[in-house]
């Protein structure tokens, strides 16, 4: 058994960054407003409760509210998310819970507010410590807003913390990340997740790409920048337990570890993902249609599947493969002493992938799930 969280998900932001394809509204984009989204959701965790029960599932492990910006509901109402999911499916006591926020709508009262209504982790959007970086994200916030929004957390009394970077932003140089990594480093955060940028197609910045005002990203600097991440975080008391993931001791982040190691969590909010037991299902993406179908008393699933064995095992491989404890070696038939040669994975009791595999984990995985029979068994971990 994995656990069994929450996640629910706030679809607004107060301008969109030209790298994001995230399911997110600004306020000219969108007619919901945080008090019908705000019924909406307790409408849908009311719903979601028996179904959940019915089938063994609450109360949670783990609550993670993200987006969109969280933050922009201010701390009274993320609390009142809290409340409702405390009220409906059930929240554990001593569970972790977690809310995102974005640097520019925090303060010193927000982190208090946030910790009196019972959040004791935050997530913080850093991207970068630099000026033009920012600046091609189209983020908001200047680069020291980020670690002294980390700091206001502290000194309110969060022991958990992370901040987010992403790295291979197009014009950022090694210098960029370096001045990132001391930043953060300079902050008493306990976690850092570190993503490559992803293109999205359809996004302001595949478009400015596209005309050349953008030079295209380069798969060689992506990999000598996680290089220059990892050993600069793990030199400094962080230790990684997924490829894009940090933490200090004791500091992994629960609720990503369950979606990693094969968990149930009911996502809520307007186009969330849910799996629940074999069921995957997902929400309807605009505010207006989500509020809509709850206010008629229905669930505003969008799309429902079950899921196969072969997904299932294929998900156990490509999700277990990045965490630093990996996957029960019994999990794959597929010979692996090729990649054990080349030093890139090690296979005792457990299917591992080594400091020089990590790098290269999504071609590991594509290797062996391409030599893999079709699961028969539970894909389980
Ligand atoms: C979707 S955001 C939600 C939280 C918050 N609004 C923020 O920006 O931090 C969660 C994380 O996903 C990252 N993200 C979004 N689009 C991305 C992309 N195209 N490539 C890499 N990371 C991305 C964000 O930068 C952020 O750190
Ligand atoms: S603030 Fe976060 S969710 Fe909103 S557009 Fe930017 S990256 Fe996406």
């Amino acid at each position: 058994m994995s656990g069994f969280g929450i996640y629910i998900h706030v679809p607004f932001c107060a301008s969109r960054c030209g790298y994001c394809d995230f399911n997110t509204y600004t306020p000219t984009e969108v007619d919901t407003s945080h008090a019908t989204y705000l019924d909406a959701l307790e409408r849908e965790l009311e719903l979601a409760a028996p179904i959940l029960a019915s089938q063994g599932f609450g109360p949670a492990d783990t609550v993670f509210i993200g987006g969109g910006t969280p933050s922009i509901l201010g701390a009274d109402g993320l609390g009142r998310i809290l409340t409702a999911a405390r009220n409906t499916i059930g929240v554990k006591p001593g569970a972790e819970i977690t809310t995102e926020s974005n640097p520019e709508s925090t303060s010193p009262a927000y982190f208090e507010g946030l910790l009196r209504h019972g959040f004791n982790r935050v997530s913080l959007g850093m991207q970068s410590a630099s000026t033009p970086v920012l600046k091609v994200l189209d983020r908001r916030h200047t680069p020291g807003r980020a670690t002294a929004a980390a700091r206001e957390a502290h000194e309110a009394g969060f022991a958990r913390i992370n901040l987010d970077m992403i790295y291979g932003t197009p014009t950022e140089t090694d210098d960029d990340v370096r001045a990132t990594l001391d930043a953060i480093l300079s902050t008493p955060v306990d976690h850092v997740s570190a993503y490559s940028l992803i293109v999205e197609d359809g996004t302001a910045m595949s478009r400015k790409i596209r005309k050349g005002q953008l030079p295209e990203p380069d798969e060689e600097v992506y990999a000598t920048r996680y290089e220059l991440i990892a050993a600069s975080l793990e030199e400094n008391g962080f230790d990684w337990y997924e490829v894009s993931n940090w933490a200090k001791p004791g500091g992994e982040c629960e609720h990503n570890l369950l979606y990693w190691r094969g968990g149930s969590w009911w996502g809520a909010g307007p186009g969330a993902h849910s799996s629940v037991g074999k069921q995957r299902f997902y929400n309807v993406k605009r505010p207006e249609r989500y509020a809509d179908v709850l206010s008629a008393g229905e669930l505003p699933v969008a799309e429902r599947e079950e899921l196969t064995d072969d997904i299932r095992h294929f998900e156990a491989v490509m999700l277990g493969l990045r965490l630093k404890e990996g996957i029960p070696s019994a999990l794959v038939t597929a010979p692996t002493e090729k990649h054990e040669r080349l030093g890139l994975v090690t296979r005792g009791e457990r299917l591992k992938v080594t400091d020089k595999g990590r790098l290269l984990v999504d071609g590991i995985v594509t290797d062996i799930l391409a030599q893999e029979p079709p699961a028969t068994a539970d894909g389980t971990l």
